[in-house]
């Protein structure tokens, strides 16, 4: 299993009387999705952090090869005989397609869409399904959340055998959507799709045949013919928040983990019941802050509940999504999806910096960005108390013991002469003021930018308020010139590279 902020692989051995761990391998930066060969002798994880797939031999507790593949690979599945691996790429919008005989990729796919979540291959290893989510950038007013032209739940496959594109099908019904959908299983004939929703606390039954289409489809809102066929489309209630899930060898049955009851469920697939609930442990009575991130996971505070604050805010970061909120004050302005991390110490909030504090700005979000009732005092406490847990991770653009490398100790000294530090400063790397930067548009209701942190920048591609950098080089070269900023030359391209180093690291 993986230990995404240990950046460890844990092997485990399974004994007649449980678990016993074997050993605990460093593997790289967020390891995520594990996949292990059917001969047993190979592991494939995800590295999210390091846009790589890397090989780990569980003979030796060596890694054998690191395989380059699109931005921030989450999970990835190998077909039947291992020859294979379908990676989803989560910032990258994309699925790699990898021989893992020779580590090359055969093909890539893009996914039209964001939140790729966990992926499974058919049997006949012809496709990789797995759940993403379509980002349709109208404004957010309750008809347009209706119509499914903010955000969608939708289930891709992607085919493996040569290229072509991405088909998929819909699952919103209109009026009680699906939010944050996230496990996904197959059936041992490849006939039943299971898939957790993990905003709406549920489990969706599908079965074939279903309409997936690329081109010319599909719709906003799940077919309707499989709205009326209790066969082929179910919803079971779990609570909670149901994320992996996996078939028992017989098909008859799945497993689920499910993240805020700390349990797993074992659910029978005919008849719909949670026959069984395998408690894992972790404290009776939630913490506040355990409240608030059952909230902030909450899709049913969504009008119609497509969607939750984790699903744009995801572990309270960014999906890198530009909406169109009313936090501007303004519809027809799409902005970047700010992350969440070190929050607490951020004030003022938004690109503009409008909102001088915390709990009013969290008030807005569940009315304007999320359409939903008022929230009550105790749901403030509970957030704001959440809030306070979210933090910066350490990056690891740094050496093994967290000191600067030395390419990024010389852009430390670049960043000060260029005068940075004026507006990004302190432990937080921003500054409480509003300045004009030259990125202003004459429409904006509000006028000028607080700058936003730069700790955790590595991560947040794309870059400035509407998303118009996809590279930190991008950033400093076309739209963020040390001469617009503050009247020092602009950087030579050693210089550049040093800042970039500088700024990974923090
Ligand atoms: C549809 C996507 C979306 C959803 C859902 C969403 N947000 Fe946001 N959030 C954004 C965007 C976009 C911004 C930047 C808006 C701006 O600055 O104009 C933002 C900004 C924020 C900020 C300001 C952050 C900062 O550093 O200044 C807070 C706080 C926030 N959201 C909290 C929440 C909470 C709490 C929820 C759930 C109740 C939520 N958001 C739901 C997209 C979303
Ligand atoms: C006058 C104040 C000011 C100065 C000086 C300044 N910045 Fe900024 N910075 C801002 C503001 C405001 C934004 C947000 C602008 C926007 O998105 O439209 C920003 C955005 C950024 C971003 C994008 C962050 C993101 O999440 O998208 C980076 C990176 C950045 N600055 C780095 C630098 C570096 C490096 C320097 C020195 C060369 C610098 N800034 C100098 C105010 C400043």
């Amino acid at each position: 299993m993986t230990n995404h902020l240990s950046d460890t692989v844990t092997v485990l051995e399974i004994t007649p009387n449980g678990l016993r761990a074997v050993r605990t391998v460093p593997v790289g930066d967020e390891p995520r999705g594990i996949a292990i060969a059917p001969d047993g002798s190979r592991a494939y994880v995800a590295l999210g952090g390091e846009d790589t797939v890397v090989v780990l031999d569980l003979r030796t507790f060596g890694t054998t090869k690191r395989i380059p593949v699109g931005r921030e690979p989450w999970h990835l599945a190998l077909t039947p005989d291992g020859r294979r691996v379908a990676v989803a790429n989560v910032r990258g919008a994309s699925v790699s397609v990898i021989d893992t005989g020779t580590g090359e990729t055969l093909h890539t796919v893009r996914t039209n869409g964001v939140n790729l979540r966990h992926v499974a291959v058919s049997p006949d290893a012809r496709w990789a399904y797995l759940p993403f989510l379509s980002e349709r950038g109208f404004p957010i007013t309750k008809e347009n959340i209706d119509r499914g032209w903010i955000v969608g739940s939708r289930i891709a496959r992607v085919p493996l055998t040569e290229a072509g594109p991405r088909e998929a099908i819909s699952l919103d019904p209109r009026g009680k959507a699906f939010g944050d959908i996230d496990g996904l299983a197959l059936s041992p004939d490849g006939r039943t799709i299971v898939v957790t929703a993990g905003g709406t606390q549920e489990m969706i039954v599908l079965r074939q045949p279903l309409r997936f289409l690329a081109y010319g489809g599909p719709g906003d809102h799940i077919d309707a013919d499989l709205l009326d066929d209790p066969a082929r489309f179910r919803r079971i209630p779990l609570g909670g928040r149901p994320l992996a899930v996996r078939f028992t060898a017989d098909g008859r049955r799945v497993v689920v983990a499910n993240y805020l009851s700390n349990a797993l469920q074992v659910v029978d697939i005919e008849s719909g019941a949670v026959v069984k609930t395998i408690p894992l442990g972790g404290p009776q009575t939630p913490s506040l802050a355990r409240r608030g991130e059952a909230l902030f996971h909450d899709a049913r505070r969504s009008f119609g509940q497509w969607y939750s604050c984790a699903t744009c805010h995801v572990e309270g970061h960014t999906n890198g999504g530009n909406f169109d909120t009313f936090n501007d004050k303004k519809y027809n302005v799409l902005k970047k999806t700010l992350s969440l991390r070190g929050i607490a110490q951020t004030a003022p909030y938004t690109w503009h910096g409008w909102q001088k504090d915390l709990r009013p700005s969290i008030h807005e979000s569940m009315i304007t960005s999320m359409q939903g009732p008022e929230p009550s005092e105790a749901d403030v406490d509970a957030l704001t108390a959440y809030f306070k847990t979210l933090d910066w991770l350490p990056s690891p653009h740094r050496n093994a013991d967290g000191t600067l490398s030395v390419a990024a100790q010389r852009g430390e000294k670049v960043f000060e002469a260029k005068a940075c530090v004026t507006c990004h400063a302190g432990p937080t790397f921003s500054s409480p003021g509003i300045f004009t930067v030259g990125l202003e548009s004459p429409d904006d209701t509000l006028k000028g930018f607080n700058p936003p942190s730069l700790r955790n920048v590595y991560s947040r591609a794309p870059y400035l308020h509407d998303g118009r950098a996809e590279t930190l080089e991008e950033v400093l070269t076309e739209y963020h010139r040390p001469s617009q900023l503050t009247g020092k030359p602009d950087l030579t391209p050693t210089e550049l590279k040093d800042l970039v180093a500088y700024l990974k690291s923090l």
